[in-house]
């Protein structure tokens, strides 16, 4: 078996791990919102002000940093006023994306915005283009975030909320290439432009603005987007008229139309999954290789603010509501965007999964009769890499990693990225092999390692997933298989599995933070 070795400068951080890369997104979508998240006040479901408790709870000890509502598509259909006031009195509407259902607004702007205070997220609203208006933007701003007697703010206090909230971030539509609008690029930004004008900062609520950005590959997209910024070489101003741009990618191994099996799968399907996923680090590279010409200070963010795997709908479920069931395949597919990420800290400042609850990459899948909830082996990859919210990336450098050629491209069969705060460091590693076994030895230098735990997710199948008659099927469990050789350890990673080595570090020799970094204090903390 080759040598693999993965050596860490644990005395040279990096750029800051946003803990905004772990974000999260909910849309009127199947299930998400309805049945997923909220149940009504008079569920027998417990629920507090008619949203899930045991979704809350579950969610809080991932440490959710912010969630994006309304949409996606349904955000460039939606009109907030439908949504506040007395639940039995608002407006109708047709969700024509998704399953053509009536969607009755009864979860709106104060339930979303008590769904993030019962999290403990930050919100990140997704404001309408395609389909509304200059001043319904305006007002939603105002309506969430003044605090005196503005028009909004008196509506808002009418409507049973006295303090305003706070917003720290708010997206100029979304993929407006596609569902939201069908636009060139050069026709949107003007319109982003003008948006974000009167996405007005009210008293102290600093709002970071962020574009709808490219699909996949599509650099010319994110050409135009930073060749309309304001100069961005003017001293220390922050980045304007907007202050991100976005990113979409989904893995699949099929194609649109058929996009393959969750929880059916060959082997060759389980790579080719897996090599996709990786493709989101040749992405965020050459979309930051882009940005970089217009922006060398970094002022301005990459935000992939949909990502995750897209599979065939369950069968018998309606195929508007994108249910799928969620295997050790695609916790392995969240690990490798997340290393993707953390590798670009400098750049990609936040990211959203789709979706939280029973839709597309979910956290969490809930039983439409039994409301019995479980959680996904994907939650699990979040809660294991907590310990790099806010953290400074360090360089792994590997080498002796195996490889396998697949579908055009290398996919490394290890991938891993580590991080620390403080006296203490994180590794994440990535076994991709379906069938081998792989030892890493670990060489940590700059600092001395004065204690390690372990912790590991695998399954003795694939497609081993979580259900509620089996919610354990794929769980963490403490890793026993390491060796302490003087300054290196020595990891044996299982065949397809996903592991942790959380280190204690000596305080002693403290390096010199990286100067690449991004322009951090133009980031909402
Ligand atoms: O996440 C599901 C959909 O995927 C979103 O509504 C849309 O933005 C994307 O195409």
């Amino acid at each position: 078996m080759a040598t693999i070795t993965a050596v860490v400068n644990l005395d040279l951080p990096g750029p800051t791990i946003s803990r905004h890369v772990y974000g999260h997104f909910a849309e009127h979508l199947g299930r998400c919102i309805y049945g997923g998240f909220w149940v009504g006040e008079d569920s027998d479901v417990p629920n507090v002000r008619g949203i899930r408790r045991d979704v809350v709870d579950a969610l809080r000890a991932i440490g959710v940093p912010n969630l994006r509502w309304p949409g996606g598509c349904f955000a460039d259909d939606y009109h907030w006023e439908d949504g506040i006031g007395p639940r039995d009195q608002r407006p109708r509407m047709v969700n024509s994306h998704w399953g053509d259902v009536v969607e009755d607004n009864s979860f709106g702007t104060h339930e979303f915005m008590d769904l993030c205070e019962l999290l403990g997220a930050d919100a990140y609203i997704s404001g309408n283009i395609g389909s509304g208006s200059v001043r319904e933007m305006s007002d939603w701003i105002e309506y969430l975030t003044r605090a005196d007697d503005s028009p909004m703010a008196t509506l808002r206090r009418a409507n049973g909320r006295d303090e305003p909230w706070k917003v720290p971030f708010w997206g100029l539509g979304n993929e407006a290439w596609g569902c939201g609008g069908n636009l060139r690029v050069e026709q949107f930004v003007s319109l982003a432009r003008q948006y974000a004008t009167y996405t007005r900062d009210h008293a102290d609520n600093r709002v970071y603005r962020i574009a709808a950005g490219a699909h996949e590959d599509d650099y010319h997209w994110t050409e135009t987007l930073m060749r309309s910024f304001d100069p961005l070489d003017q001293d220390d101003r922050p980045a304007t008229p907007f202050q991100a741009v976005s990113l979409h990618y989904y893995t699949r191994t099929g194609s649109w139309a058929e996009k393959g099996k969750a929880t059916e799968f060959s082997t060759d399907e389980w790579y080719l999954a897996l090599s996709r996923a990786s493709w989101m680090e040749e992405l965020v590279a050459r979309h930051s290789t882009v940005m970089d010409r217009y922006d060398p200070a970094k002022k301005v963010g990459l935000v992939v603010d949909e990502w995750g795997t897209w599979w065939d709908v369950e069968p018998g479920t309606e195929p508007g509501f994108l249910y799928q069931q969620n295997t050790l395949r695609d916790a392995l597919v969240a690990s490798v965007h997340f290393d993707a990420f953390h590798r670009h800290a400098d750049r990609v400042v936040m990211a959203n999964i789709a979706q939280t609850v029973n839709v597309l990459q979910a956290m969490i899948l809930t039983d439409p009769e039994s409301g019995a909830l479980v959680l996904t082996p994907t939650y699990h990859v979040f809660e294991m890499n907590r310990g790099h919210h806010d953290a400074a990336a360090l360089d792994v450098h590997l080498k002796g990693a195996p490889e396998k050629e697949v579908d055009g491209r290398t996919l490394g069969l290890v991938s891993a990225s580590a991080s620390t705060r403080g006296d203490s460091a994180l590794v994440s590693m990535s076994n991709l092999d379906a069938a081998g076994a792989h030892t890493v030895t670990l060489d940590l230098r700059g600092r001395d390692i004065t204690g390690h735990r372990a912790r590991v997710l695998t399954a003795p199948g694939l497609a081993a997933h979580n259900t509620a008659a089996d919610p354990g099927a794929v769980a963490p469990s403490v890793h026993d298989g390491i060796r302490v050789r003087g300054s290196l350890l020595e990891v044996e990673l299982p065949a397809h599995s996903y592991l942790t080595v959380e280190l204690d570090i000596d305080a002693a020799r403290i390096g010199v933070p990286s100067m690449s970094g991004r322009r951090q204090d133009l980031f909402p903390g």
